[in-house]
């Protein structure tokens, strides 16, 4: 990433690429809501930041004033085509995710835990018995990655390529819309071959034969929302879930109470993987504005876009006591790591399946394990937050 010039004040020059917000961005939120709680930046051609849960939610849940049109802030306008469900509003929203949610029931998702649970293990035994790994590259990466590529039935071997897309659209295109038009074009042209092997051989039991079968009214899918759905749920499901899966191994790499907790009572993973998400989710989006709108006493200006931060609304200590600290059986948690209104996450029985599977397989083989001191953990830029490098001393 480029240099950027410093942010000023984080209430009204926020920038969302500065090195100390990619680092740890609670404390900037935790004084924004104090302060504010509704920031703004004339970067970015104009974003506001709200960082109080009931502002997020608001936003969220008002469709009419705020469009998912453009759902990711960037420095200069984006190539178009969209991505439904996720880039529509209603009514067309409606039936772009209606189609989706049989391939994600908790049923359909089930069929898909014995394999998350090989994939875990095949990257374990290549790092169990090793005095270090890194928790990150060796194995939240490769999860997804792996079972994304089963469940659309192409070859786990291309998952480099997809990590490569990944980081041009979500990272470098931030700043430059040449990338970004690049790496959706490849992305099409991906899919384009593997669903032209499909329709040679229609019926298999995969993603995107689902999707050239599926019909909305009646009739298939439009060339641009089959492709533009594809290309979101490989990126959806990729980079969300493998960010989760490493800020959970960081979180108890650095907290050692909470691992051995976890190691001693296992029945405490799906708890404490509510909290995880609570505590460090991974996923921000945005907002665009598209009718004058007055939020907490702020007018919000028609052109311009919202940070929707679903991660700082999960840190309002107005909606969880002690919102900073993390409690792995907190007993009330409605967070919002998976979003709220009509977009919230179809991959959330997915998601779930995958770190709780992650982490139980992880803490079985690997039950002791600290941060190892003279390598840095790295965070990714941009809107998924989640760590990139977590250097482990294993034993
Ligand atoms: C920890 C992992 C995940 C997190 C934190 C997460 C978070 C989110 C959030 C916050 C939204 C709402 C977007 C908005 O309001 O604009 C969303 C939507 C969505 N997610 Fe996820 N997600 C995760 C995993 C997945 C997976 C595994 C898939 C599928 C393979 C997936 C597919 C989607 C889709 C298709 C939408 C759009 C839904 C709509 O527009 O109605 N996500 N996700």
């Amino acid at each position: 990433m480029k240099s950027r010039p410093p942010v000023t004040d984080w209430a009204t020059d926020f920038d969302h690429l500065d090195p100390r917000w990619i680092e740890n961005p609670y404390p900037i939120w935790d004084e924004l809501r104090a302060r504010c709680p509704i920031a703004h930046t004339d970067r970015f051609m104009g974003v506001y930041l709200p960082t109080r849960y009931e502002d997020v939610r608001a936003i969220a849940k008002d469709t009419e004033r705020f469009s998912s049109h453009r759902v990711v802030v960037l420095e200069n306008m984006p190539p178009r085509g969209g991505a439904a469900p996720i880039t529509t509003d209603p009514p067309k929203h409606q039936g772009a995710k209606a189609v989706l949610l049989p391939a994600f029931t908790p049923e359909a998702i089930q069929r898909h835990e014995p394999r998350t649970r090989e994939i875990c293990r095949e990257l374990l035994d290549r790092v169990a018995g090793k005095p270090n790994c890194d928790a990150a590259i060796d194995y939240a990466q490769e999860i997804p990655v792996r079972l994304m590529a089963h469940m659309f039935g192409i070859p786990e071997a291309d998952g480099a390529q997809f990590r490569t897309w990944i980081h041009e659209l979500l990272e470098l295109g931030i700043t430059d819309p040449a990338v970004v038009q690049r790496a959706t074009d490849e992305m099409t042209e991906y899919f384009r071959r593997e669903a032209d092997k499909r329709r040679a051989r229609p019926g298999g039991d995969d993603l995107i034969s689902y999707l050239l079968a599926a019909r909305i009214n009646g009739n298939p899918l439009s060339d641009n929302h089959f492709y533009g759905t594809l290309r979101l749920l490989l990126v959806a499901g990729i980079d969300t879930t493998w960010s989760a899966i490493g800020a959970c191994l960081w979180h108890l790499a650095t907290h050692d109470e909470d691992r051995r907790r976890l190691v001693a009572e296992p029945d405490l993973v799906p708890s404490a993987v509510e909290e995880f998400l609570r505590a460090y989710a991974p996923v921000t989006m945005a907002r665009e504005i598209v009718k004058e709108a007055q939020i907490d006493g702020v007018a919000f200006k028609p052109g311009e876009m919202v940070l929707l931060s679903f991660p700082a609304a999960n840190r309002d200590p107005a909606m969880f006591p002690d919102a900073d600290r993390v409690v792995i059986d907190r007993a009330q948690n409605r967070h919002a790591a998976f979003g709220l209104g009509i977009h919230r996450c179809i991959g959330s029985n997915l998601a779930r399946m995958e770190i709780r599977v992650a982490l139980e397989e992880w803490l079985a083989r690997i039950p002791q394990f600290t941060l190892d001191p003279g390598l840095p953990v790295t965070w990714s830029e941009g809107t998924v937050r989640g760590p990139r490098r977590v250097p482990i001393r294993i034993g």
